[in-house]
């Protein structure tokens, strides 16, 4: 008979065995997913028997850990921001970085601004959801190529309770064509084809290729979706756009382009270029 202990230390040395970053870490979140109880209960119970059922969450679970699939995948969760969005193997997981562009939309509109919003490529909706959530006023639109993403962001949209004040529509960016907004943010895919190996196992080969590839020379989607935005975007309206550490200076001469006033880029946490903010003059 196996009590949480004992499983715990199973689920470790498997991963440990696999070259799995936080064994430990990673194997109290299966088990706490697998038994449904939160982390304090499985470290103030160590001597708790497991049931067979719970035993074969847990073991199926760290199978498909050893072989590199995200944590936030096997939970179906991630934290942004301030709310827990679902996910699944057709949106990207959100990233800490991308809490900029929803931290600077706060620091720039004020509460009682009635604002449009547009999230290009919302993905699981984590951008556009979490400013609503802050802004009870404004309302917004996202899109993404991927229905199956789409079905994502609906059902986040859902249980955020903001579904009356967002709509979601599947579309490319290039055939995208209702509505004019004050604010249009992106947080497109940005990676270039010869970088695309080279990115971590856990990401390239979980994450969908649509939400990570930047095509030849990493700016395609970019492209597409700044020069879209300016024909969606009001006057004195603001972009906000995550861009790839490298970029910045080559997205910049895009904006220029486009009819974009460049405001100010902004680092992320490990002090890379990450985010850039334009008005349409
Ligand atoms: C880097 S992910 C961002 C997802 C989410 N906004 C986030 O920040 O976590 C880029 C998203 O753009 C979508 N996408 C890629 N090409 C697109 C296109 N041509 N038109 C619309 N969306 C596109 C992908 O499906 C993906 O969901």
């Amino acid at each position: 008979m196996m009590n949480i202990e004992n499983i715990l230390n199973k689920g470790t040395s498997i991963l440990k065995a696999s070259k799995i970053a936080n064994p430990y870490l990673d194997s109290e979140i299966l088990l706490s997913e697998s038994i449904n109880r939160d982390k304090k209960h499985i470290i103030l119970n160590p001597k708790e028997i497991l049931e067979n059922k719970q035993l074969n969450n847990f073991n199926s679970l760290i199978e498909r850990r050893r072989k590199g699939e995200p944590i936030a995948y096997l939970i179906n969760k991630k934290e942004f921001w301030k709310n827990e969005f679902y996910v699944n193997e057709n949106v990207l997981i959100p990233r800490p970085d991308t809490e900029l562009i929803v931290d600077q939309v706060l620091k720039i509109y004020s509460k009682n601004s009635q604002l449009q919003i547009l999230d290009i490529g919302t993905g699981s909706g984590c951008i556009l959801l979490s400013i609503l959530k802050e802004r009870t006023s404004f309302y917004g639109t996202g899109i993404d190529i991927s229905k199956k993403s789409i079905n994502v962001s609906k059902f986040n949209a859902n249980r955020l309770k903001l579904d009356n004040r967002v709509k979601f529509y599947n579309s490319d960016v290039d055939n995208f064509k209702i509505g004019k907004y004050d604010l249009i943010v992106s947080n497109p895919p940005y990676i270039e084809l010869l970088s695309l190996k080279y990115l971590e196992k856990d990401v390239v080969n979980f994450e969908p290729k649509l939400a990570l590839s930047g095509g030849f020379d990493g700016f395609s989607k970019i492209r597409k979706v700044i020069s879209k935005a300016s024909t969606l975007i009001k006057k004195n309206g603001k972009l906000i756009l995550e861009i790839g550490f490298k970029q910045r200076n080559k997205v910049k001469e895009i904006l220029k382009k486009e009819g974009f006033y460049i405001n100010r880029t902004l680092k992320d946490y490990g002090n890379n270029d990450r985010c850039i903010i334009s008005t349409k003059i």
